[in-house]
């Protein structure tokens, strides 16, 4: 039977009376559709994609990812609360909460919004999220100056990264925030210059003391080198304990161990 393969809804987020949440006037035409809902101006309901046929199941990736990253991320509070959801014309409809700001895009970003989304980069992270789409129609701006990372389109669940692995990882989420040309890479990239000029100065014996003896020299220029890769580590060392600083916990996402046989291009 084809609908063995179906996947299935998940079983913790609340299925809720279609009749309670009717579709209002429609906020955003990307994808299949944001909008409004009836009766209930602190909501939105976002359309989402369910299969066409349940064959294609054993293809696509599973339709309910999106629901699932985005209840997972309104608990987290880092995200849109998600009320819960219903199935109409094969499509699924998810209650949201309006999240009242502005868009990042709509700002001019600057290096406390980087922060901010750093940090929310860095609890996707910590949970075994990777979000590809954290860009700045998807980062809204509350009045209160805190942010909501919204749009769970595009994130999936990870597992078994290095601690290095996640850095790079919520380095590159957070991506589209970063204030130009003022990146921890270019500052690095910067350091790491200076330093070898610095080493090939004193190489050529434009150092200090440039004393005869070999060893000497030899030594002074390893020493340096030395503290080159010091100061790299160090660099590294100081933004895993800002992941590490962080509690994790949330035995939220949970299935992390399910396998993913995804890959196919998202037909959205
Ligand atoms: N929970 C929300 N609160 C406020 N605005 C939202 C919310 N969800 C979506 N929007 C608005 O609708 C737009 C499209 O929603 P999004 O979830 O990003 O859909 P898409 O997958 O089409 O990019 C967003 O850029 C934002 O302007
Ligand atoms: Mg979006």
């Amino acid at each position: 039977m084809a609908s063995l393969n179906y996947p299935l809804p998940p079983d913790n987020i609340p299925l809720l009376n279609q009749n309670d949440y009717m579709k209002g006037d429609k906020i955003s035409s990307s994808g299949y559709g944001v909008h409004k809902v009836l009766n209930h101006p602190d909501k939105l309901l976002k359309i989402m994609w369910l299969f066409d046929a349940p064959q294609n199941a054993e293809d696509e990736e599973n339709p309910w990812t999106e629901l699932k990253m985005s209840y997972i991320v309104g608990e987290l509070g880092i995200g849109a609360k998600i009320y819960g959801y219903y199935v109409e014309n094969r499509n699924i409809h998810m209650i949201m909460e309006l999240v009242e700001g502005t868009l990042l895009k709509h700002t001019t970003s600057n290096e406390n919004i980087y922060n901010k989304v750093l940090v929310i980069a860095e609890t996707l992270v910590d949970n075994g999220i990777q979000n590809r789409d954290m860009n700045g129609s998807n980062i809204i701006i509350q009045n209160d100056g805190s942010i909501k990372v919204i749009d769970y389109g595009q994130a999936y669940e990870i597992s078994n990264l290095s601690d290095s692995e996640k850095n790079q990882l919520i380095i590159k989420m957070a991506r589209y925030a970063r204030p130009h040309d003022n990146s921890e890479y270019s500052l690095t990239d910067e350091m790491s210059k200076r330093l070898a000029t610095k080493i090939s100065l004193l190489n050529k014996g434009k150092g200090i003391n440039p004393l005869p003896p070999m060893s000497k020299s030899r030594s002074k220029s390893k020493s340096k080198s030395k503290s080159k890769s010091k100061s790299k580590s160090k660099s590294k060392s100081k933004s895993k304990s800002k992941s590490k600083s962080k509690s994790k916990s949330k035995s939220k996402s949970k299935s992390k161990s399910k396998s993913k046989s995804k890959s196919k291009s998202k037909s959205k």
